[in-house]
């Protein structure tokens, strides 16, 4: 069983970013400028944003972080993004989600300029990456296909179950996986809430990309002796131990899974990591392009 290490490959991609950058710069080219935009005081979104803020730093990139009081109606949320869409300074802009109950998280996406939607959240860009055309994608799958590639993971003709079907993770994520290009050429198989026989399913699985935000869900029994597991969970879960006060835990039962596995990704220090190197690839395209 070997780990698949996300501190190690995001720190790949964030030194070969480095490098491009000093390339940019030595071209007269912009600094990539990532604007963040975080409503309320969310925990986990909370975070998120405080390390996305921080790999923007380590990269060299630009960072703008927008706070917005949870109780702001949707028009003030409209405006901040149609002033960020308008700064030329500005490549790409990210609305940290889930937002608060009474915003339309749709028309909120929407109105992110498709060219700026780093996170590849815009129709226009799901379009694109449906039908294979180059475009943003969103940053997990992406970091996911990063890390595959980085341990040169065999994907063609495999099956690969994923276990979710968020916009944000398991609906990109199997259509990647289905593409026609490395990685991908898998035979995929989406589950959710109402898939009967999951465990079945799963034990037919050569990669099961488990994305249902349910802690430590997958069990060694649900998956087949060396299978490739990847864990994009990060529930917390009350641990006083911890001076959070919390532990963050994967959808997968790592210590019962492990064992079985031929690749396992780690949480913390897994898939998280990825998404953000991830998406600093993304905003680095969005300054190269302009
Ligand atoms: N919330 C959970 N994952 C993501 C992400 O990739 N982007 C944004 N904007 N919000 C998220």
């Amino acid at each position: 069983m070997q780990i698949l290490d996300g501190k190690i490959v995001s720190q790949a991609v964030k030194d070969d970013l480095i490098q491009k950058l000093a390339l940019h710069h030595a071209e007269g080219k912009k600094t990539p400028h990532l604007a963040a935009v975080l409503v309320g005081t969310n925990g986990a979104s909370e975070t998120y944003v405080a390390s996305k803020v921080k790999n923007c730093a380590e990269t060299g990139f630009k960072s703008t972080l927008i706070r917005l009081d949870e109780n702001v109606t949707e028009e003030v949320l409209l405006e901040n993004i149609e002033r960020l869409n308008a700064d030329a300074d500005v490549d790409g802009i990210l609305v940290q989600l889930p937002l608060p109950k009474h915003f339309n998280e749709e028309k909120i996406i929407n109105s992110i300029h498709p060219d700026k939607d780093v996170d590849g959240f815009h129709p226009m860009n799901i379009g694109k990456m449906v039908q294979g055309l180059p475009t943003y994608i969103p940053a997990t799958p992406y970091g996911i296909l990063l890390m595959l590639e980085h341990y040169k993971i065999e994907t063609s003709g495999k099956h690969a179950v994923v276990i979710g079907r968020s916009n944000i993770v398991g609906r990109p994520m199997s259509i990647l996986l289905s593409r026609n290009a490395y990685p991908g050429n898998c035979t995929v198989t989406v589950c959710h809430s109402r898939t009967k026989n999951l465990k079945e399913i799963c034990l037919q699985a050569d990669i099961i990309v488990a994305a249902l935000g349910i802690a430590e869900f997958l069990k060694a029994d649900m998956v087949k002796e060396g299978a490739v597991v990847i864990d994009v969970g990060i529930t917390r879960v009350p641990d006083a131990s911890k001076k959070s006060g919390f532990a963050l835990k994967g959808d997968v039962d790592f210590a019962d899974v492990a064992p079985k596995c031929s690749y396992i990704t780690p949480v913390p220090g897994g898939v998280g990591l990825m998404t953000i190197a991830a998406l600093l690839m993304n905003t680095f395209h969005a300054s190269a392009q302009r």
